[in-house]
This record gives structure tokens, C-alpha cells and sequence, in this order.
């Protein structure tokens, strides 16, 4: 199973996804079982580690976001490459299903809000121009979704 979080900047919301479902499927002990990656629908910031504010952030609830650097979604690989493709937003959802080439490539693609349980929302709102309260419910919703995340691909794992 691979699965890629995508964003707009690839630095705040899809790299905190994927370090909180990083750290779950560790604990799970499915780490060899699951791929992820993350990345963005624009490219301005690829190679930069993600923004300041985000890491400090996950880094309070235990995530650690160091390791990862930006890179902007490449259509020839992505949608061959993974088996779902997470979008923050209405707006990636819609930029990352234009690029699709097949009925195959659009039907990975999903809203991550999709998989929230406790938050009752259809979008990861973009923190990049909010204060401290909007990185902490960013990081609220992607806890949610990503616990759900996760006993979803438990059930369909061989
Ligand atoms: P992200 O946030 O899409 O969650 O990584 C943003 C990061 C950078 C910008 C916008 C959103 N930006 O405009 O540079």
C-alpha cells in the first residue's frame, strides 16, 4: 500500500500528515508493509524542509518533520506510483484530478477530510497566512484523519 499526501507548498499540511501517519504506522509496526511520500501541487519550494512554524508544531505532539524536503507532484509517476493520493484541499483536489490520465489514476485520488471522524470538515485549511490556532487545527484534523487512515489500509492489507 503507498500513499501520498499532497498539499499546495508541500512545507506545512501534506509533510505533517505524513509525519503523523509515519509515527502510526511505526507504533502499528506496518512500516514495512505501507508506503508514503508526500509532496505539492506547485513547486516553489521544492528542496526547502517544511515551514518552521509546521515543525514546531508536530514537534510539540511527538512528530518529527526534519527529514522531509519539498518536491512538487510529477504526473508521470505519481498516479502509477501510489495506490491513494491524499489532497488537502478542494483546490488540490481539483488540480492533482486534472492532471489524470485514466479513470484508474482519478479513482486514487480522494479527499484526506474524507477519512476524519471527529471533525466535521471537507478541507485541511491552509495555515501558511494563519497564527498559532490555525497550525494547531491543522494538526487536528490530520490526527483524525490519519487514525482513520490507518484502520482503513488495516482492512485491506493481505
Ligand atoms: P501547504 O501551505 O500547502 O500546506 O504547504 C502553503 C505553503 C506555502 C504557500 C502556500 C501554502 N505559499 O504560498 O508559498
Amino acid at each position: 500500500m503507498k500513499v501520498l499526501f499532497v498539499c499546495l507548498g508541500n512545507i506545512c499540511r501534506s509533510p505533517a500528515a505524513e509525519g503523523i501517519f509515519r509515527k502510526l504506522i511505526q507504533n502499528e509496526e506496518l512500516h514495512t508493509k505501507v508506503f508514503h511520500d508526500s509532496c505539492g501541487t506547485g513547486g516553489w519550494h521544492e528542496g526547502e524542509p517544511p515551514d518552521g512554524r509546521m515543525t514546531a508544531h508536530a514537534r510539540e505532539r511527538g512528530y518529527d518533520l526534519s527529514d522531509f524536503r519539498a518536491r512538487p507532484f510529477d504526473p508521470s509517476k505519481d498516479f502509477e506510483n501510489f495506490d491513494l493520493i491524499l489532497t488537502m484541499d478542494g483546490s488540490n483536489f481539483s488540480n492533482v484530478k486534472r492532471m489524470a490520465k485514466s479513470e484508474d489514476d482519478l479513482n486514487k485520488v480522494r479527499p484526506f477530510t474524507s477519512f476524519c471522524k471527529i471533525h466535521d470538515v471537507t478541507e485541511v485549511p491552509d495555515p501558511y497566512y494563519k497564527d498559532e490556532l490555525g497550525f494547531e487545527l491543522v494538526m487536528d484534523i490530520l490526527e483524525d484523519g490519519c487514525e482513520q487512515l490507518i484502520l482503513h489500509i488495516k482492512e485491506r492489507l493481505p
